[in-house]
């Protein structure tokens, strides 16, 4: 299984992300979770993106590539893998093409999760992260059993920094500019999976796990 996970900011692929790798046994590579890992260690890489992230703006290609370039070429990745975040731009889209050539593997397939705008910006909005475990939940949709705390593990819930109003609308400035053509990039390719995410996030995966069961294994 060598999946991507396209959508809007907001639009639950870390979500579903969590579901999938469990399910078909692949690594989950977010470079979201990579960025944000590197800022939080002060690690060269995490003060060349920090501005980037702050502001909602997509980090460059050339540094985007060559982190999810080495990572494929991790021996977890050998069997199968699933990339959420990326690719983002035609760029990133054609050099994953490039270099899975170059390691004699294909795409399975490209998951496109459908929400609305006014949805993501309520997921965004809402977004709460326990600073413990990584659980995700969401004061208008999944709300933690007491306030500000983490149900599975009892640590303090935070907001992720770049889930302001500001930083939102660059976000989807971004995702509509430079990411949404590759839904068309991909469809041409017979490629896309489109799912309508605006369901429950079970609903979503069980909608994931049948397209995925019907047309692709
Ligand atoms: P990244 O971390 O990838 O953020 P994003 O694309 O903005 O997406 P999010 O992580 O915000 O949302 P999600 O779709 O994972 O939703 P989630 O499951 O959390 O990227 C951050 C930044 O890094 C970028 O802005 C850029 O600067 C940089 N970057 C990353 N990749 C890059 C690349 N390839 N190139 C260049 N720069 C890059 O869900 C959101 C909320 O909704 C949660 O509260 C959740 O509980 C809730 N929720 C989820 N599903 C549902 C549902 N079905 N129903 C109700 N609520 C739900
Ligand atoms: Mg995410």
């Amino acid at each position: 299984m060598k999946l991507i996970l396209l959508g809007p900011p907001g639009s639950g692929k870390g979500t579903q992300a969590v579901r999938i790798t469990q399910k078909y046994r692949v690594p989950h590579i977010s470079t979201g979770d990579i960025f944000r890992s590197h800022i939080r260690r002060e690690s060269a890489l995490g003060l060349e993106v920090k501005n980037y992230l702050d502001q909602g703006l997509l980090v460059p290609d050339e540094v985007t590539v060559r982190i999810v370039e080495n990572r494929l070429t991790e021996p977890d990745c050998q069997d199968g893998f699933l990339l959420d975040g990326f690719p983002r731009t035609l760029m990133q889209a054609k050099a994953l093409d490039e270099g899975l050539q170059k390691l004699g593997k294909a795409l399975t397939a490209v998951i496109n999760l459908e929400v609305r705008n006014d949805t993501v910006i309520k997921r965004m909005a809402g977004r709460q992260i326990c600073s413990g475990c990584g659980e995700t939940y969401n004061l208008y949709f999944n709300k933690p059993q007491t306030e500000g705390i983490c149900d599975k593990c009892n640590r303090a819930l935070y907001t992720r920094s770049d889930d302001t109003e500001e930083t939102i609308a660059n976000r989807l400035r971004a995702y509509a500019g430079q990411t949404a053509p590759l839904i068309g990039y991909y469809s041409r390719k017979g490629l896309l999976v489109p799912v309508n995410g605006e369901q429950s996030a079970d609903e979503v995966f069980n909608s994931v796990s049948g397209a995925l069961k019907l047309g692709f294994l």
